[in-house]
């Protein structure tokens, strides 16, 4: 396989809005960012991601961009944003900004004159549709409830948004609109930018001419998870964007692709795929219904490994996964894929070290690395994310009470992902002096930076560590190109599976139980054996077998 600059790095996503304050806003900005650089580099990160911020009205979190080259006022300048770019150079860190292409925001230059004249040039930017005998062009469900399509004011016209109505849709169909887009995204790597996250990539094309599928609730509408396994032909539009763009500055490219269809991984993260790599969602799709999240179960720690090795035997050979156990649009991985009683320090290095060993490219999504919890909602009232807010009246109209609906937001909340930072056990967690934009977690005065950083027994020190490892020349090439070979599935509770490299065999085994298990390894283990890394004190092992304590992960190197 080529080697890319990329291959052997650590990422982190920062989700500016709540890493660190400077100005007493209580919104975390860009000079804050720059502040926590040399965290970042003590932590070892090689890629920042951030999520978006441009200009934005802010329906979406900034996801909703209303202009590609500026900054919103409430994370700083471009100057601040060059800055940080110069900074981060130093420190050899790239950074990789979000690429929002499939909408901008209704308040973007090109929608306002789009509205003006549906019919002209800057309409055919985005979907604009009249109703036929009635009806509208087709009976798709935004992905935040509701049709897709909504009015223009004053007008017999309506716009696509598969996203909020704030979001309307670009139409990539338009080679003009694309050409605007590729100029945009020069015009950043110009700056020195090494690269983009994709954002919601696979909605860029759509199955056309417009039409109505079987609808899936008494809504009447449908999916569009079903309304895109219909589309075909995307792979025209992010070639030639790679082709454009990418390629030439060899920048940086991971996709939010959650449905790439059988047989078509190697289009989108081969060696000469449309992109470096795609996340790996199926952990994060195990066990969501297309009813709601009220009718969505949490997948265990058997579905968790079951995921875990059906896509790493997907991609083997082809290509890399970017791997995750949150973000910003998920509950904390810790509070979701570890049972109750294994949400404990031990139980939290347990679930990184699994995902982070796995091959592919370990992203960390900020706070993770100290193990922020979910935050306990108490009512409706208290939560930002449009998407909670909709599943709330989703779980309502299915007849839960408030009580129980808000235990299903709970569960799935986008703003678990969202609150400050945890920095001290200070006021507002450090994250500001000011009032923060969103509640803190109210756990802040035992899980914090502070508590953690010159602790080696730390959440913290243990991420540290691991990315180390990844870096170690010893242990680089089998942990970024080694095979992931699965052992012991069949034996509930246990994940764990080999790295092997060039002659070099890495083991990564834990114990989602609480109590110790055997594990049977004559033939792979020796008197030189050694322990990588380890979140308990002793490792039982000998020749034949290694004993996992409860919640014991074990990272070594057979000899
Ligand atoms: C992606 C983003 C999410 C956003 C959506 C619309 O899924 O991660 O936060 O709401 O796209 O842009
Ligand atoms: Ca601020």
């Amino acid at each position: 396989m080529k080697k890319e600059w990329w291959h052997g790095k650590t990422a982190y996503q920062i989700y500016p809005k709540s890493f660190y304050d400077t100005n007493q806003d209580g919104i975390g900005d860009i000079p804050g960012i720059i502040e926590k650089l040399d965290y970042l580099k003590e932590l070892g990160v090689g890629i920042v991601w951030l999520s978006p911020v441009y200009l934005t009205p802010c329906a979406d979190q900034g996801y909703d961009i209303a202009d590609y080259y500026q900054i919103d006022p409430m994370f700083g300048t471009m100057e601040d944003m060059d800055c940080l770019l110069e900074e981060a150079r130093k420190r050899k860190i790239a950074i990789v900004m979000d690429l929002v292409v499939n909408h901008c925001s209704d308040e973007h230059p090109w929608f306002q004159r789009a509205c003006e004249d549906p019919e002209g040039e800057y309409g055919n930017f985005f979907y604009f549709e009249k109703k036929k005998d009635g009806r509208l062009p087709s009976n798709w469900r935004s992905y935040f409830g509701g049709s897709v399509w909504e009015p223009v004011e004053g007008s017999d016209w309506y716009y696509l948004h598969v996203f909020h109505k704030k979001q309307p849709d670009l139409n990539w169909e338009n080679p003009k609109l694309r050409e605007k887009i590729y100029e945009m995204i020069q015009w950043w790597l110009d700056k020195g930018l090494a690269g983009f996250r994709l954002d919601a990539i696979i909605n860029i094309k759509k199955p056309l001419p417009f039409r109505d599928y079987p609808s899936d609730r008494p809504d009447g509408l449908c999916d569009m998870g079903a309304v895109l396994a219909d589309a075909s032909g995307i792979g025209t539009f992010l070639r030639e964007m790679r082709d454009r763009v990418f390629r030439p500055y060899q920048a940086f490219s991971v996709g939010e692709v959650f449905n790439a269809k059988e047989g078509e991984l190697a289009d989108f993260a081969g060696e000469d795929g449309y992109f470096s790599a795609i996340f790996d969602f199926r952990q994060t799709i195990e066990g969501k219904s297309t009813d709601g999240w009220y009718a969505s179960r949490i997948p265990t720690p058997e579905d968790y490994k079951r995921c875990c090795f059906q896509s790493q035997r997907e991609m083997e050979g082809i290509g890399f996964y970017a791997n995750i156990i949150e973000n910003h649009d998920e509950p904390r991985g810790v509070s979701y894929y570890l049972p109750q009683e294994a949400r404990t320090d031990r139980g939290k290095k347990l679930l990184a070290a699994l995902y982070f060993m796995l091959k592919g490219i370990p992203f960390i999504y900020q706070g993770q690395e100290i193990g922020m919890e979910n935050m306990e909602y108490h009512s409706i009232d208290e939560v930002d994310d449009i998407s909670s807010k909709e599943e709330y009246l989703v779980c309502r109209k299915a007849g839960l009470s408030e009580a129980k609906a808000m235990e299903v937001i709970n569960q799935y909340s986008r703003d678990h992902a969202r609150t400050p930072f945890q920095w001290s056990g200070e006021e507002a967690a450090g994250f500001t002096k000011g009032k923060p934009w969103l509640r803190v977690n109210p756990n802040y005065k035992t899980i914090n930076l502070m508590a953690q950083k010159d602790d080696p027994d730390s959440v913290f020190s243990f991420y540290k560590k691991l990315i180390a490892l990844r870096q170690d020349p010893q242990y680089q090439e089998t942990i970024v190109y080694g095979r992931v070979e699965p052992i012991w599935e069949e034996m509930q509770g246990i994940m764990a599976y080999f790295r092997q490299g060039n002659g070099q065999r890495i083991l990564v085994a834990g114990n989602f139980g609480l109590y110790a298990r055997r594990i049977e390894l004559a033939g792979d283990l020796g008197r030189d054996s050694k322990v990588l890394l380890s979140n308990a004190e002793e490792v039982k092992m000998d020749e034949t077998g290694l004993t996992l304590q409860g919640l014991q992960a074990v990272i070594l190197e057979c000899i």
